[in-house]
């Protein structure tokens, strides 16, 4: 199926002529099929792209990108989606996904360093359990990564327990129990309803800011 730029409106579902603006509308499309997904291959990206590139628009808006873009365009397009839009992904997640994208759409190769490295620099799993923590419970409408908001930024949290060898306990303890006076008069409300678990999984990536 084929639409040419004066009839776009008419003939095309919304979505599709959202993506063709999108993407330096070109004057002549061909619709992929309404099934669009994305292309499967081993890479750990690959899963992380179906669960996290899907929420605002369809896998048509990577095929609409230009061939043989490289991984760091990809990876600038995932970043953009994080910075720009607002796309609940780390910046772990943009490696991954960037690393996944430029193999499968771009011009990188799955044996390439970079793309290894970007691929396997962590355990993507791990790191999305902690931001679906960090949403659920709150935590980032009273903390920053870098700067104070309600609470310490975690940047001065992990610096404030850099050397002490009880930080991960210590730490755990206070987002379990929360409290006041260790920063400030503002108290932070106790989390009791935690697994031990989570709060580990927390307190580590708080100590790792
Ligand atoms: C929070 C919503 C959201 C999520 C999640 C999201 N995007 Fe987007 N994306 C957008 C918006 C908004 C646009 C601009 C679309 C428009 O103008 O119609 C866009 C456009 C794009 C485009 C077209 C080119 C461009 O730069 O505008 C690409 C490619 C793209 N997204 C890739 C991705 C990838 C890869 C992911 C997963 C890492 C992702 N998107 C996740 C919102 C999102
Ligand atoms: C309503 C605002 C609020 C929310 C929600 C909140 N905090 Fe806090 N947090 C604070 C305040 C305020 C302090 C400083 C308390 C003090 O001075 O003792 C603090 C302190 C901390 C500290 C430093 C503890 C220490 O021992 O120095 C950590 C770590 C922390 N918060 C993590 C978290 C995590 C993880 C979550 C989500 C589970 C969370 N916070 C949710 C307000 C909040």
């Amino acid at each position: 199926m084929k639409c040419t730029k004066p009839m776009t409106t008419l003939l095309c579902a919304a979505q599709f002529c959202l993506a063709a603006m999108a993407s330096a509308a070109p004057l002549s499309i061909t619709l992929p099929p309404e099934t669009a997904v994305f292309k499967p291959n081993a890479l750990p990206g690959y899963p992380l792209a179906q669960q996290k590139c899907s929420t605002c628009h369809s896998a048509d808006y990577i095929n609409f990108q230009p061939p043989g873009m490289s991984l760091a365009q990809w990876t600038g397009e995932a970043s953009k989606m994080q910075h720009v839009y607002g796309a609940p992904i780390s910046d772990q997640d943009v490696n991954i996904i960037g690393a996944y994208l430029a193999v499968t759409y771009g011009s990188a190769h799955a044996s390439d360093a970079d793309v290894q490295a970007a691929s396997t620099s962590a355990t993507p799993v791990a790191k999305s359990d902690t931001m679906a923590l960090l949403q659920s419970n709150s935590c980032l409408s009273c903390h920053a990564i870098d700067h104070k908001v309600v609470g310490p930024a975690y940047h001065d949290v992990a610096a404030k327990y850099a050397n002490d060898p009880q930080a991960l306990a210590k730490v755990s303890s206070s987002i379990q129990q929360g409290g006041t006076g260790k920063w400030g008069d503002v108290p932070m409300p106790p989390f009791t309803q935690l697994s031990p678990d989570d709060l580990k999984t927390l307190a580590t990536f708080v100590l790792h800011q």
